[in-house]
């Protein structure tokens, strides 16, 4: 199911990623949308390209893309779009970031593909499919105690607002796990816990464009993902929580204890 949905899916952020690496390095215009969220040339180039490559072979479908917003079309279907996953990462020339497409059918995510461009990788998943890292089956680590995990997470840009929830939790967290990271880019977050490399990642304040490849990723790789009190999961939800499902229910109960 969906081969030309995934072909194009996979052009569109391979073409992407090739863009993302030709200008990186390069002055290119950063701006900034907040206080600490940035934009630059490159996403807007970047999710220009995407877009074109999806309304050229799939006109009537809708469009949700972080620089360029919501284009709704008529047939039930919308591509979920992070044309730069990790811009403050690339506008300080670290060199981890990803393009992020989905197809969201009918309020079901059916399809996701992240391309680290710089790692030379690509992720894909299909619903009933599995999940792919450059065509080989990926599956979640087996990791089943927070003390011998490896988890990811990330910091919301309006984390000023609230310093002391995040910083207590992640507080929490480093001193429970054998290790947190932070590497800037929760679609490259999410692929990772989907090829065993993360055993749990976890974030607040999400954007449904920065988790829907990846979170399909997980559940296609054997993970579990819901929110951080373990509710259901939608694109579209405040906070996320992945991990193998062992791992998992470990996290939300520790996430639910907090007062
Ligand atoms: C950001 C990255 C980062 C996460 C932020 C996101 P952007 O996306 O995914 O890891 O912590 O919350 O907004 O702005 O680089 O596309
Ligand atoms: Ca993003
Ligand atoms: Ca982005």
């Amino acid at each position: 199911m969906f081969e030309r949905e995934i072909d194009v899916a996979r052009q569109a952020a391979e073409s992407a990623g090739a863009l993302l690496v030709e200008l990186y390095g390069n002055d290119i215009h950063v701006r900034k949308k907040g206080r600490v969220d940035l934009v630059t040339d490159a996403d807007v180039q970047a999710e220009d390209l995407i877009v074109k490559t999806i309304a050229a072979h799939f006109p009537s479908d809708g469009v949700l893309a972080e620089e360029s917003g919501r284009y709704r079309g008529d047939s039930g279907r919308t591509w979920l779009i992070d044309p730069l996953d990790g811009t403050t990462n690339y506008a300080h020339g670290f060199p981890l970031f990803a393009v992020s497409i989905a197809l969201e059918i009918e309020g079901r995510l059916e399809l996701g593909v992240v391309s680290c461009p710089v790692m030379g990788e690509v992720f894909e998943a299909r619903r009933g499919w599995g999940a792919r890292l450059n065509g080989h089956p990926v599956h979640v680590a087996g990791t089943a105690r927070l003390s011998e995990a490896l988890l990811g997470t990330g910091f919301p840009y309006n984390l000023r607002q609230d310093p002391e929830l995040h910083i207590d939790r992640f507080a929490r967290m480093v001193l429970s796990a054998q290790g947190v990271r932070r590497p800037g880019s929760a679609a490259i977050d999410l692929c990772y816990v989907a090829a065993g490399r993360f055993d749990g990642f976890w974030e607040v304040g999400l954007k449904p464009w920065d988790t829907a490849a990846g979170v399909l990723m997980v559940e296609e790789a054997g993970g579990l993902v819901t929110t951080l009190q373990g509710e259901p999961f939608t694109p579209y939800a405040k906070s996320v929580l992945a991990a193998n499902p062992v791992l998992h229910q470990e996290m939300v109960a520790s996430f639910q204890r907090e007062s």
